[in-house]
């Protein structure tokens, strides 16, 4: 996802953008600029690659002034190139930056052809810089420039421009991209997430969609989609969190999958009432009000999501659907028995998550968001929020805010099945004291990093994998087979055990190697005969089982062992090895462990 930054103020604009476009990298990118404007010039500097290769340029050409924008760029329209990353700049005279795509930028970019203007990216964000250009050389204000521009283009967008002709200022408009202003007495300074520039000020405007500002030294005039004036109020965002460091560890990853005790412990916290209940932090009422879910997610979240259909339905016999959000509005959904939509988000900015959700409130459905970053787009907007607490998650592929998402699910389904009068209290206790006893066995988990480094290194070498899994763990086979794929660029398919022999075995031959994560239920009998097809035609099986089935498959090439557990918490805990192979595999490959190729940590884009 690209980041957006602004500085007006006294500082050096291009070291305060530079350090606060730092605090974005974890979002993704792959390349970023900053321009300034000095003494009615416009200076820009660019660079290909992560921003150390931006700095690098500074400190030998360094940027004046202090007005500035700065910008980190995952490719959407435009190879990853000098030219395509932004700013992007018109005339000489003008430079913004753009997060978002202009959907309508192919008929903008004809229109300003026609007009004389020469083009040098490939890119749709350009078009903005040369309608401001436009709108300036007409003789236009900031304000108007700002209506002028925004009455053409259509799409998802977060924008900031500098201009030559008012170099106090800065223009900036969000339309379903987020953007926040962030003020003090000697300094504005906007960026596409507040904690970017937390530790500038914590008193930060959230702009809402159609909103367009100009903003000056101490100042900020803002207008909404008519172009009215507007009062946005100024809230105090939570303490400024400092650059999130590996604390020791070899990548964010790592030190995340170790952090997961903590992270669930936390959760388990946010989801108990003070009584010690499990109450997912909902009052009765609204709990009661919970008759019928559609749960809408992407990616890892939906994995999380398809687990947590399983507990509700088995625990609180509430009826669940869950689906890909980025196809739910699409499909013509019939909404009409839903009394609440469940949003699962770690980064709580997913455009294709922010937008199902603004669908299933239009459709009437209350909104409960499980998000990880708490004063994110979807966390802000949704009608009740159940926090994940599992700290920022830096590493792209998500592991602890996977395994917190599944406590609040868990919680929630306990909530709902007590509510609902299918729990008694002892049943709901005895609950309890299995998730309190999670943060000690995910501990043991993922203290067998060892055992788990021999499979890693044969899944290197392969070409692709399968992983399989009943129940609940079916879902964790997908998500552990997205983990191995966008962690180390191994294909790999998570399938329902029983569905291996209506095709998928087609695949299976010599040396392909088979996951298989075997619950402590009595499904694993019906699974291991799944697994005994596979490996008579030549499969490697894997297993991942609990400590005291570690010999249930005398057949397997390796077997991995988490503590015993559960049925109910098999899928927590064995979500652990699944996360260290797919850790291993990646770093034995030497891929980006913390920033996968192509890969952003949050998807702002449709
Ligand atoms: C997870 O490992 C992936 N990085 C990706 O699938 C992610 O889960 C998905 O993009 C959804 O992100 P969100 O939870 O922030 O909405």
């Amino acid at each position: 996802m690209c980041g957006i930054i602004g500085y007006v103020g006294a500082e050096p604009a291009a070291d305060v953008v530079l350090d606060s476009l730092r605090r974005l990298e974890y979002r993704g990118y792959d390349s970023s600029g900053i321009a300034t404007i000095d003494n009615g010039n416009l200076h820009v500097s660019r660079a290909v690659g992560k921003i150390k290769m931006l700095s690098a340029q500074l400190a030998v050409s360094p940027l004046p002034g202090t007005v500035g924008i700065g910008h980190t760029r995952w490719a959407t329209h435009g190879g990853v190139t000098e030219l395509n990353a932004h700013p992007h700049v018109a005339g000489g005279h003008v430079a913004i930056v753009h997060n978002g795509i202009i959907e309508n930028y192919a008929d903008i970019k004809a229109r300003l052809i026609v007009a004389g203007v020469v083009f040098l990216s490939d890119t749709d964000s350009e078009v903005l810089a040369h309608l401001f250009h436009e709108a300036f050389t007409a003789g236009k204000t900031p304000v108007d420039a700002l209506d002028q521009v925004l009455s053409e283009i259509k799409g998802a967008f977060a924008l900031a421009a500098i201009a030559k002709q008012y170099p106090d200022c800065l223009m900036v408009a969000r339309n379903a991209s987020p953007l926040a202003i962030g003020l003090s007495d000697d300094l504005v300074c906007i960026a596409s997430d507040a904690v970017a520039m937390a530790h500038l000020t914590r008193r930060v405007i959230y702009l809402k969609d159609g909103d367009r500002a100009v903003i000056r030294k101490g100042e900020a005039e803002i207008y909404d989609i008519d172009q009215q004036p507007a009062n946005r109020e100024i809230v105090t965002v939570s303490a400024a969190p400092m650059l999130v460091d590996k604390g020791g560890y070899r990548h964010f990853m790592e030190k995340e999958i170790h952090e997961q005790s903590d992270a669930i412990s936390n959760t388990i916290s946010a989801m108990t009432s003070e009584t010690g209940a499990i109450t997912a932090g909902f009052e009765t009422e609204h709990l009661a009000a919970i008759k019928h879910i559609v749960i809408l997610a992407a990616g890892t979240s939906f994995y999380a999501g398809q687990i947590g259909r399983y507990w509700i339905e088995q625990i609180a016999g509430i009826p669940v659907s869950v689906e890909v959000a980025s196809e739910y509005r699409y499909r013509s959904p019939v909404t009409a028995s839903y009394t609440t939509a469940l949003l699962i988000s770690q980064s709580g900015e997913s455009l294709d998550t922010m937008k199902a959700m603004e669908f299933a409130k239009a459709a009437g459905l209350t909104t409960l968001g499980i998000v990880n970053v708490p004063d994110s787009t979807i966390a802000r907007e949704s009608d009740i929020v159940l926090p994940t607490r599992a700290g920022p998650e830096i590493g792209v592929a998500s592991t602890k805010a996977f395994t917190a998402q599944l406590t609040v699910l868990l919680s929630l389904a306990i909530a709902l099945g007590q509510q609902r009068g299918r729990l008694s209290i002892a049943e709901a206790d005895a609950l309890h004291a299995q998730m309190m006893s999670l943060p000690g066995a995910i501990g043991q988990a993922v203290s067998r990093f060892d055992e788990i480094r021999p499979i890693a290194h044969r899944l290197s070498r392969s070409h692709s994998a399968f992983f399989l899994g009943r129940g609940t763990l079916f879902p964790l086979a997908c998500e552990a087979a997205l983990k191995l794929k966008e962690l180390s660029y191994v294909h790999a398919e998570g399938f329902a055990a029983g569905e291996m022999k209506h095709g998928p075995i087609a695949l299976i031959e010599e040396g392909v190697p088979v996951i298989c994560f075997v619950g402590p239920n009595e499904l694993s009998k019906k699974t291991i005969s799944n697994l005994r097809e596979a490996e008579a035609r030549g499969a490697d099986v894997i297993v991942v089982c609990t400590d005291s089935m570690k010999d249930i498959v005398d057949f397997a090439e390796f077997t991995v062992t988490v503590p015993d557990c559960t049925e109910l918490m098999a899928p927590l805990v064995m979500a652990i090895p699944a996360q260290i192979m797919a850790y291993l595999t990646a770093s034995e490959k030497g891929t980006d462990v913390d920033q996968p190729r192509n890969l952003a940590k949050s998807v702002t884009v449709e």
